[in-house]
């Protein structure tokens, strides 16, 4: 058997003396796209960041492709191909889209290289449009196609996305969401955080719901449709 591409198991983080991780145990395969869906401060984010090697784990274990990887500094981590878009895009405003794009090309995937300034301007063709517009001077919805193509730049195996459509006008996260399919289709492994359940349950083969920092419940799109309670269990606030 092949080990999963990503597997956490039983991780415990926090900050200083504030443990917000109890344990949170999930995994995606190759091509997978998965959720992690929980309400505000349920650990989300600071999971991503304790798999990406941005908060320090205090137990439990976190594989690449079967490789320990807990305890890593990021950019080790980043190498083995976990590629984030992080919550607030955090785009270098003083440097071009091309050179915000530039700045982070890296082949990380083990394969040929999919991803270029080119594949990532077709992919997003408003970014083209402002390819030597600073990154500062780009509407939300362009810093967040520009910090998914930043990412992207990485060929990573693994694209990890924090609240990628958060705060953005209705026609852009659909233009999000019709992107990630694409990368979808193409074989792309994805993990998505974000609060647009419907969308989703669209793109996603399977869910994690979080609660308190640990996976209360999981399964895929069909079980949490069926399971009418889910939604306002863990989901509402
Ligand atoms: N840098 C930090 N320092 C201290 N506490 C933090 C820090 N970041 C997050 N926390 C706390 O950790 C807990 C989990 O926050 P986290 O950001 O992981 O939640 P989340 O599920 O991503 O929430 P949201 O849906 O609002 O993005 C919260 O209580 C939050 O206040
Ligand atoms: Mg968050």
């Amino acid at each position: 058997m092949t080990a999963p591409m990503l597997s956490v198991e039983s991780l415990t983080s926090g900050y200083g003396d504030s443990q917000v991780l109890f344990g949170m145990s999930f995994e995606i395969a190759a091509g997978e796209v998965v959720t992690l869906m929980g309400r505000n401060g349920m650990g989300k984010t600071t999971t991503v960041s304790t798999v990406m090697g941005l908060v320090r784990p205090t137990g439990g274990s976190i594989r690449v492709d079967g490789v320990p990887v807990q305890g890593q500094p990021p950019y080790r981590i980043a190498q083995r191909g976990l590629g984030l878009v992080p919550e607030g895009r955090q785009v270098f405003p003083t440097l071009t889209v091309e050179e915000n794009l530039v700045a982070t090309s890296a082949n990380r995937g083990g394969g040929p290289a999919r991803w270029t300034v080119d594949a990532v301007v077709e992919l997003f063709p408003r970014l083209g449009e402002r390819r030597r517009h600073l990154g500062g001077q780009l509407s939300g919805g362009e810093q967040q196609m520009l910090a998914i193509g930043r990412a992207l730049m990485t060929n990573p195996k693994l694209l990890i996305l924090d609240e990628a459509t958060e705060g953005l006008a209705p026609i852009i996260r659909e233009e999000i969401w019709n992107c990630l399919g694409r990368l979808k289709a193409e074989g792309e492994a994805i993990l998505v955080i974000d609060k647009t359940v419907s969308a989703l349950l669209g793109l996603a083969d399977r869910h994690y719901v979080v609660e308190k920092g640990q996976v209360v419940w999981q399964g895929d799109s069909g079980a949490f449709q069926a399971d009418a309670g889910i939604i306002d269990r863990y989901l509402h606030v």
